[in-house]
């Protein structure tokens, strides 16, 4: 059972693995291969702060979070970790944990006026930190849209106006001319899915409408915004790999009926062939919109072509599974599974699914380029105890994932790396900052960072493959 941390995460106890610990992969996982990168994620709303700081302009996420309701206890992103302020502190933390690569975002309204003119300040804070991890050692992986759309762009339409598409190639120009020579991979959007889908179809993140027509159209123009971004970011700066990252959902059927396996397919059309299909097959699935008649956006010609021009990576962030049983608007209706376990978010922690998801891309996709697991971890109520936390779970969760990366490389997926999610505690969008998770603790009130015992580990791990090589 995968559910059975004991089943799952048995360790090798052959007489070269060093000091087996709780995190420590088997001898024989491919995560010992020293080009196997291990790095730790972020984004720019979730942690930067510094909102109406050096002429960076509202996000719809500032606007958002500032709506009553919209997110758990009023919470926004103002202050956050700090990070604007605090970024030499945290670049130490993630050089002396030894990660080797950091994922971080790009606030689009810190670095482009409404103008469409470079703002100064913004774009030196990036170039200062970016500057600061190669220095380090540590590889960047830049992401240019995790979901902060400059207000001014949702005031004109956001993601349902295509004219967007073409000023994030505008925005994707401006940045990678500036900071051509200090990325090592630039990602066009973080989870399509979720900015379309909850962004525009149920209205769980911002801009907070609903709307399944929506949601498609927005979709649609997102990842037009990611193709005519492509060949922008490789006439820039072109020793860099170019790529996207997507949220992945595992459907598991809730029983052996045709029917709900059928449902378990359609949650993953939903969820993968929506945004995968377009990308590597340069069509949407039809399925789709045999579920959602009258949800077909507006496509012009040429525009499939642009989006499925060649990545050299895809991002995959992939956290739970969902079990489903036929029914449903959608063609499918979760049944949350009893006596699973479960992290703070109420997610299943089911790594099969992670290995399953890539094993079945590396089939379903002839063109399926490297991959990176850009996010990966776990919510848990992390408390300081006696200047340390103890975040077990966690621990057992990283462990149990990687060995479920380990699997797929085995079956001959090509994975390359693998992203922690997150560094440390952050603004978790409609949840506040009541769900932690961070390998790093931050107390918002002093924001004193705590390293938790599983970046203690993750660092030891670091370390031994170090001194193996
Ligand atoms: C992903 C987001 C990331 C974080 C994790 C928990 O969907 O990309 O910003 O919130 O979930």
């Amino acid at each position: 059972m995968a559910n059975d941390a004991s089943a799952v995460a048995t360790p090798s106890h052959s007489a070269d693995a060093p000091h087996v610990d709780p995190f420590t992969p088997s001898s024989d996982s491919s995560l010992w291969r020293k080009n196997f990168l291990l790095g730790a994620a972020t984004a720019s709303y979730q942690i930067e702060g510094a909102v109406d700081e050096d002429g960076r302009l509202p996000s719809i996420w500032d606007t958002f979070s500032a709506t009553p309701g919209k997110v758990l206890a009023g919470d926004t992103g103002t202050v956050a970790c700090d990070h604007y302020h605090r970024w030499e502190a945290d670049v130490d933390l993630l050089a002396g944990l030894g990660l080797e690569a950091y994922r971080l975002s790009i606030a689009w309204p810190r670095v482009m006026d409404a103008a469409g003119q470079p703002n100064r300040k913004g774009l030196d804070f990036y170039k200062r930190l970016l500057g600061r991890l190669k220095e380090m050692g540590i590889q960047t992986y830049v992401t240019l849209y995790h979901w902060d759309l400059p207000q001014h762009l949702e005031d004109r339409g956001g993601w349902l106006n295509r004219d967007t598409a073409y000023r994030f190639a505008d925005y994707a120009d401006l940045v990678s001319r500036e900071l051509t020579g200090s990325v090592d991979a630039w990602a066009t959007l973080n989870e399509p899915w979720c900015s379309a889908y909850l962004g525009y179809g149920n209205g769980h993140h911002a801009p907070g409408l609903a709307n399944g027509r929506f949601a498609t159209q927005a979709m649609h123009h997102l990842l037009l915004a990611h193709g005519l971004a492509i060949p922008v970011l490789r006439a820039n700066d072109p020793a860099s790999q170019k790529g996207i990252v997507a949220n992945i959902g595992r459907g598991t059927p809730n029983s052996d009926s045709a029917a709900d396996q059928r449902a378990a397919h359609l949650f993953e059309v939903q969820h993968n062939a929506w945004i995968l299909d377009p990308l590597l097959k340069g069509a949407y699935p039809n399925e789709l919109f045999d579920l959602w008649p009258g949800t077909e956006p507006l496509v012009l010609d040429g525009d499939l072509q642009t989006i499925a021009a060649p990545i050299d990576f895809l991002g995959i962030n992939y956290y739970f599974r969902t079990n489903v049983e036929s029914d449903g608007a959608h063609g499918f209706r979760e049944v949350p599974l009893e006596g699973v376990e479960r992290t703070q978010m109420g997610w299943e922690v089911h790594p099969d699914g992670l290995r399953d998801l890539l094993v079945g891309f590396k089939g379903t996709y002839r063109n399926l380029p490297p991959i990176y697991i850009t996010e990966n971890g776990m919510a848990s109520d992390d408390k300081v105890v006696d200047g340390g936390v103890d975040d077990t779970q966690r621990i057992s969760f990283l462990k149990r994932h990687l060995a479920a990366v380990d699997q797929a490389i085995k079956a001959g997926v090509d994975i390359r790396g693998y992203f922690l999610w997150s560094l440390m505690d952050n603004f978790e969008w409609a949840f506040g900052y009541e769900r932690r998770f961070g390998i790093v603790h931050v107390d918002y009130g002093t924001q004193k960072r705590t390293i938790k015992r599983s970046a203690e580990l993750v660092s030891k791990f670091l370390k031994e493959r170090k001194e193996k090589s």
